[in-house]
């Protein structure tokens, strides 16, 4: 074999052997480069007599063609395989499975609050709030109940040990109607605000429970009449319970912060565990409501001659059991993962009038 053939060969074995494009290019520089085997031999030419440059210099160019096709066709294959190598690591996975369902459900009373809260800004009511703690002053005084009037003794209060900074006597709302006077004290008439949050009594049957949620209703205006709160309510209520020929009923009450005052009842079934909506001759009390008393209107410093309206007191598990069925009040804060899975609703079907309240 000649030097020629054994140095083919040789460089053949390494081309071969070169495991990416960096090592191949090492081999390519080794031959062929500035200093390469081949380029030296072929510099190597010029010392030998014309014989023998032609019969050598032929075999190497030769050679020379034979190894750069080799090259080449070795960087084809090794240029395919570092692509293949890349596509493979930078692969997404489009068959992911899903992510599954959330678990966390929305509860009841958050829904309901949502659905009523659409309801009522469909009819130009605002939200407004107040605190939970109160001063005995805006649950009961300037609610026309002075100390020692006997409407005091029918909410069962929970009061509050110690006094606010002005020295006030506090108590767990027992009602959302101190925001009535909030709201007529923050500002001017007209008002047409709705207010839902917590409220407490020492109370605990199927149909009460110590913590619970109010929203109230509070319009004030020039002309505002019962027929206005009669037609609100019923409205609300038939939006609400998605039933048009919804049993209400007004029944004559009494409360010192609005003369007259009504309560509302929603016709039901109840038994067997089980609460329906009909007209089963059962009636279950909703809201308190009634004409704001010119008292209550005074001490809050607006004039009852010039401005007049009514208020409401909506109990919302009430309406929730109603609307959903449930049978046990106690049962909305005993924290039942299972309760809530059967009863709650999904974070992201936000009620609205348009796109439907319960989905
Ligand atoms: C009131 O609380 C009045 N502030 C309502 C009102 C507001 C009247 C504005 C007039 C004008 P009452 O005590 O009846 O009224 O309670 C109102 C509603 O709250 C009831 O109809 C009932 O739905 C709900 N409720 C009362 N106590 C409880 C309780 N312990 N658990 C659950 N819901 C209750
Ligand atoms: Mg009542």
């Amino acid at each position: 074999m000649t030097d020629i053939d054994s140095l083919k060969e040789e460089i053949e074995g390494r081309i071969a052997a070169a495991a990416d494009l960096d090592a191949l290019e090492e081999v390519r520089v080794q031959a062929f480069g500035r200093k390469g085997r081949i380029t030296e031999m072929l510099k190597g030419l010029g010392a030998l007599d014309p014989e023998a440059r032609k019969a050598t210099g032929q075999a190497l160019n030769q050679v020379r063609d034979q190894l750069q096709t080799a090259l080449e066709a070795r960087r084809e294959v090794l240029k395919a395989a570092a692509l293949d190598a890349r596509l493979a690591a930078e692969r997404i996975d489009v068959t992911l499975p899903v992510r599954p369902e959330p678990q966390g459900r929305i509860h009841p009373i958050s829904q309901v609050i949502d659905e009523l809260t659409a309801i009522f800004a469909d009819m130009g009511f605002q939200v407004a709030e107040g605190p939970q703690i109160e001063t005995d002053y805006y649950n009961f005084t300037a609610l026309n109940i002075p100390p020692e009037h006997p409407a005091r003794q029918m909410h069962d209060t929970f009061y509050v040990r110690g006094k606010a900074e002005d020295g006030a006597n506090l108590v767990l709302r027992t009602h959302t109607s101190p925001v009535q006077i909030r709201t007529m004290e923050a500002g001017k008439p007209p008002y047409r605000i709705i207010a839902p949050g917590r409220t407490y009594r020492s109370d605990s049957d199927m149909t009460h429970t110590p913590m619970f949620h109010q929203v109230e209703g509070l319009v004030i205006d020039r002309d505002i009449t019962m027929a206005h709160l009669k037609g609100c309510l019923i409205e609300f209520a038939k939006a609400f319970f998605e039933v048009d020929d919804l049993p209400v009923r007004f029944r004559p009450s009494y409360f010192p912060f609005t003369e007259p005052s009504a309560e509302m009842d929603i016709g039901c079934q109840r038994g067997g565990g089980e609460l329906k909506i009909g007209n089963y001759g059962d009636w279950l009390e909703i809201l308190g409501c009634g004409m704001v008393h010119p008292k209550v209107l005074a001490m809050a410093g607006i004039d009852p001659n010039e401005y007049q309206g009514f208020a409401f007191g909506m109990g919302i598990e009430r309406i929730a059991m109603l609307k959903y069925g449930v049978p046990d009040l106690r049962t909305f804060f005993e924290g039942d993962p299972r309760w809530l899975k059967h009863y709650g609703f999904a974070a992201a079907d936000l009620p609205t009038l348009a796109g439907g309240l319960t989905r």
